[in-house]
């Protein structure tokens, strides 16, 4: 027998979406969140931002660490008058006590929106099955969303001669991570250029390629996946990102002796690429392994930029997934409700 529901929240059922992958997005959704992170950027600079997450609540799932996609989120919420909930397996019972799916289906009750940085597609996934709220990939093993709106925006922001991204290319320099992965689609979707340069062995997965190459073939982008560093002549944007990641310590020693020295972002590199090319780097940095501490310090770097968007683009991903289900009470209805309750609180 299905009984009732007597959700709360059931209006989130309605045309729900989520935010797994830039494959789910089209320009000119894209365009329209980066519209919005850019009414906000200006809008905190003001220090008058609208209340629009008001009364509203984030659940931050963390399987894995993070400094900037946990501080962005949390501060967002803050900013916009709602709350976020850090939630480590260590304080919850994801997964172990209790299933990925039920998980999903309390907090949905709960909070207006679901973030989870996972280990595995399969918990992001167990959240998406049974989630009746937004659900937001803060980074998988396959792609990390949130930042491409923030490197999105920041190259945007300085580029200053007039171009648009489609007359930009883009070097990952590092192996086929989330975040190379991601960039890849989004650069194909907006019609750039774009090159993993690594060694083969690194080498972007050819079903990823392809679907990218199917996304060139409508914006007239392309991709090159080469081992030749000298290819950085061609870009105007250069990407770097760790050479390892925290699952993968155990080949720490093996990636490092394939990547180092040759694709490690130095000052020389950079000189290689395009005049006036930028340094985007997602961070955290080691500056003894993919990046030199000059390359990162050096004017063409916008790294930093690059991390504060985090909180412009989180802010801009809080208001865009929830405002479709934004009803603001009026006075009268809170009046009712609280005449009832102090009606009630008075017999007690
Ligand atoms: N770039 C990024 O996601 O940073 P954190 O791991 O600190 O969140």
């Amino acid at each position: 027998m299905k009984l009732p529901s007597s959700s709360a929240t059931d209006l989130h059922k309605a045309n729900l979406e989520h935010m797994v992958s830039m494959k789910d997005f089209s320009v000119r959704e894209m365009d329209n969140m980066m519209e919005l992170m850019s009414y906000l950027k200006q809008a905190r600079k003001d220090n008058a931002i609208p209340q629009l997450f008001k009364g509203k609540s984030v659940g931050m799932i963390f399987e894995a660490g993070s400094t900037r996609t946990r501080v962005s989120f949390e501060v967002a919420a803050t900013l916009l008058g709602g709350h976020a909930l850090f939630l480590s397996p260590k304080d919850i019972h994801l997964g172990g006590k209790e299933s990925i799916d039920d998980t999903s289906r309390v907090l949905s009750r709960m909070c207006d929106v679901i973030m989870a940085r996972t280990n595995s597609p399969e918990t992001l996934d167990g959240l998406l099955n049974m989630s009746t709220v937004p659900v937001i990939n803060g980074l998988d093993t396959r792609f990390h969303p949130t930042q491409m709106l923030a490197d999105l925006f920041t190259i945007r922001e300085h580029i200053t001669d007039g171009r648009q991204l489609n007359e930009l290319t883009l070097a990952f320099m590092g192996d086929a991570t989330d975040v190379c992965r991601s960039l890849m689609l989004t650069c194909a979707k907006y019609g750039m250029g774009f090159k993993q340069i690594g060694p083969v062995k690194y080498h972007m997965e050819p079903e990823w390629v392809e679907l990218a190459q199917s996304y060139c073939a409508e914006s007239g982008g392309h991709i090159e996946i080469t081992d030749d560093v000298e290819r950085i002549s061609e870009c105007d944007v250069v990407y770097g990102d760790s050479f390892y990641w925290v699952t993968q310590m155990d080949e720490k020693a093996e990636r490092l002796a394939a990547f180092m020295p040759d694709y490690v972002i130095s000052e020389e590199l950079m000189a290689k690429a395009k005049p006036g090319a930028m340094l985007l780097h997602c961070l955290p940095a080691n500056d003894k392994e993919e990046v030199t501490r000059g390359a990162l310090e050096s004017e063409y770097s916008v790294a930093f930029d690059e991390a504060e968007n985090r909180l412009t683009a989180q802010m801009a991903i809080l208001v865009y997934f929830t405002h479709k289900d934004a009803v603001t009470p009026s006075e009268d209805t809170i009046r009712r409700h609280e005449d009832k309750i102090q009606t009630f609180l008075s017999t007690l």
